[in-house]
């Protein structure tokens, strides 16, 4: 496998806990480059856009109230198998099920508050990144 990148989101809730730094210590430590990054308090529409897929879902509106309830930070992390590798570091969806040591094991609060997105596959990663990103704020090694 390559390197590859992934899209990461810190959600209003971990921002709010103080621990961007942390996190991003926790990024590293895991082999992953940090190649873009910016802070933004998403509006319904681009939170809307964001998860359209879940559009119709019982909880796509607690999900848009959520994500824009407060700023989050989101980033590109490169490495080898990134999207992969970025999913076992998050641990499960639901905190509940997030294996020891996962960061949302140490920072979810609930399902929905659960301080971490990551892109599901290299398709997803690829419409992610572009969603926040122009080509010329990702610094990537493997352009
Ligand atoms: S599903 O049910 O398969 O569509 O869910 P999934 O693809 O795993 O993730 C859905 C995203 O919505 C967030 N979210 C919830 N999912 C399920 N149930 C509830 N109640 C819920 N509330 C919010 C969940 O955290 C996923 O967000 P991301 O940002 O992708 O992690």
């Amino acid at each position: 496998m390559s390197a590859e990148r992934t899209l990461s989101i810190l959600k209003p809730n971990a921002v709010a806990k103080n621990v961007i730094g942390s996190i991003y210590a926790r990024f590293e430590n895991a082999g992953f480059t940090i190649v873009g990054a910016k802070m933004l308090h998403l509006t319904r529409e681009q939170a809307a856009g964001f998860y359209a897929e879940h559009d119709g879902k019982p909880f796509f509106n607690g999900l848009l109230d959520f994500m824009t309830s407060g700023p989050v930070v989101v980033q590109v992390l490169e490495g080898e198998n990134a999207v992969q590798r970025y999913r076992d570091l998050m641990g499960a969806t639901n905190p509940a099920n997030a294996l020891a040591g996962t960061l949302r094991a140490d920072y979810a609060d609930s399902l929905t508050e659960n301080a971490v997105h990551g892109s599901d596959s290299a398709a997803s990663a690829a419409r992610e990144i572009a969603y926040f990103f122009s080509e010329g704020e990702v610094h990537s090694r493997i352009r």
